[in-house]
């Protein structure tokens, strides 16, 4: 094995650090965050920190960088409140990725990657069409990381929608079955296959 210690990485040139750090510690989910501004221009951005956070109350937090440049989700979902949270499907991950590219505010990532929007009935919040999974989320707190400047933002999951053919019986989603796919670092984009369901574990008596 290869040991690269912290002297090691902090010497490397930006790219291959942000490479090596992003990379290190697992597959991390793939959503696109859909959210519309208060002059009603829908935005679209690739997320790669969204998390569960509990599930009484349903939660779940994303990192969000430095607001030293402007981010259009973040102002959006502050001004409107509730954001839509989409899984990302082999089918699209190129125009998916693509929402990442600086678009100035006049400019809906929908339209300028050609990713397919969806509204709902009485949701005033962008949704993807082809996503298997889309949840309906509310802006509820935030917290700044000190260490890095950047911004823990937490939200209430209050609706999911999901393809029936991925809700199982016992309420589980079987997200490989909508080839929902895991992001390896921040550009590598990889299949999943489930392997096995295991039983909850207990300490033998
Ligand atoms: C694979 C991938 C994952 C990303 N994950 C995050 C993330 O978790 N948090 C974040 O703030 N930006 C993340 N980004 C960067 C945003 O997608 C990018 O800054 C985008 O332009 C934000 O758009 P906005 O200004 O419209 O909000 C990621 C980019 C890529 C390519």
């Amino acid at each position: 094995m290869i040991c690269i210690d912290k002297i090691e990485f902090q010497k490397l040139a930006k790219v291959p650090r942000l490479h090596l750090i992003n990379s290190c510690m697992g597959f991390k989910s793939a959503n696109l965050i859909g959210t519309i501004s208060k002059d009603g221009i829908t935005n679209l951005a690739v997320f790669s920190s969204i998390t569960h956070l509990g599930s009484d109350p349903a939660l779940l937090g994303f990192i969000l960088r430095p607001t030293t440049v402007p981010r259009h989700t973040y102002t959006n979902l502050k001004d409107i409140g509730f954001f839509s949270v989409n899984a990302i499907s082999e089918s699209f991950i190129r125009s998916a990725h693509q929402t990442s590219a600086n678009y100035p505010k006049e400019v809906s990532e929908f339209e300028a990657t050609g990713i397919a929007v969806e509204w709902k009935q009485t949701i005033n919040v962008p949704f993807v069409r082809d996503s298997a999974v889309q949840l309906l989320c509310k802006y509820v707190n935030e917290y700044e990381i000190k260490e890095n400047g950047t911004i823990h933002v937490i939200a209430s999951i209050e609706k999911i929608f999901v393809k029936d053919e991925l809700l199982g019986e016992d309420y589980w989603i079987q997200l490989d079955k909508g080839n929902v796919v895991a992001i390896n670092g921040l550009d590598g984009y990889s299949k999943t296959e489930l392997i096995e369901r295991l039983p909850y574990a207990r300490a033998p008596k």
